[in-house]
């Protein structure tokens, strides 16, 4: 009895802290993207959008967006697979690519994808297998769903629509995957192009500074967040919606595909 009663206690005790430690741990959300998303890059005036959506959010955020990146050099870099490593079963990750996978493969070869809209078609580059967008974001989807991680798509973000208005594919690839696995979808073309239309041409001209049409100075930074918050607060199937800290965001209302 002189041993069993403190051994016992003892073992009641850590099943109570991991029981725990397992609910209270809050998920960390972790952003695969490229320059629209990430850090500054040395540019003072440009900024992504992963930069500011601590501000919305009561959750960990780690930023692993890079500048020029594509679904192709995300998954041959072993970004994709690094973040697959960092998850925690329950943590969540934003993938949004589209901007960079433009650049053709027949004019960026290096890290652009193979073209078509099926998982299936491939290219050579210089004896190495190239696939297409959709095939390079699913096989990410998979490699993050079997780590536990949940995953959500996000289209890449509008250019400038006062400066050049083009939908590009990727909007619609991206859409097309989030739909095929049942995974929350931030569309974040659309809701972008609610936000500006709502702001005006003088003030949207003014987030994209040095004459340019694809990177936000940090002030659009905040609204490309903003975006990213309102997705959540507008589909119950998000998983980040439980963390938005501010419902007072930009679009003022839900788009929804
Ligand atoms: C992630 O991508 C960047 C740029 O493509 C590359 O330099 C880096 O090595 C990659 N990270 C890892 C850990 O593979
Ligand atoms: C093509 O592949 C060869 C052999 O692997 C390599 O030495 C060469 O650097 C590659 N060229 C380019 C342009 O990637
Ligand atoms: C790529 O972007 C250019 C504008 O920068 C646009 O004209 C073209 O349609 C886009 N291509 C695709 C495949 O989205
Ligand atoms: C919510 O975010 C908006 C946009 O950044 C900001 O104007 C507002 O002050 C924030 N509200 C609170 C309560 O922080």
């Amino acid at each position: 009895m002189k041993f069993h009663a403190p051994l016992s206690l003892l073992g009641a005790c850590v099943a109570t802290v991991q029981a725990y430690a397992v609910r209270a741990i809050p998920p960390t959300l972790y952003i695969a993207g490229d320059s629209t998303a990430a850090k500054d890059d040395g540019n003072l005036a440009l900024l992504g959008w992963g930069e500011k959506i601590g501000q919305y959010l009561s959750i960990p955020i780690v930023n692993n967006a890079i500048s020029g990146a594509t679904t192709r050099s995300f998954t041959e870099g072993g970004n994709f697979t690094d973040i697959a490593s960092a998850v925690k079963p329950g943590d969540i990750v934003i993938i949004e690519f589209g901007h960079n996978d433009n650049s053709t493969f027949s004019e960026n070869p290096t890290t652009g994808d193979c073209p078509g809209d099926d998982l299936t078609t491939t290219c050579n580059y210089n004896g190495t297998t190239v696939y297409t967008y959709k095939r390079y974001l699913q096989d990410a989807v998979d490699l993050l769903r079997s780590r536990h991680a949940r995953v959500i798509v996000a289209s890449q973000t509008p250019d400038n629509p006062f400066a050049i208005f083009t939908i590009p594919v990727y909007v619609q690839y991206a859409a097309d995957i989030a739909i095929a696995n049942h995974l929350p979808y931030i569309d974040h073309f659309r809701l972008l192009l609610v936000t500006y239309y709502a702001l005006g041409a003088d003030k949207t001209n003014d987030l994209y500074p040095l004459d340019q049409h694809v990177h936000t100075s940090p002030e659009g930074a905040d609204y490309v967040a903003q975006a990213v918050a309102k997705s959540a607060l507008c589909d119950s199937t998000s998983p980040l919606k439980p963390f938005v800290t501010n419902t007072t965001v930009l679009p003022s209302y839900c788009v929804t595909g």
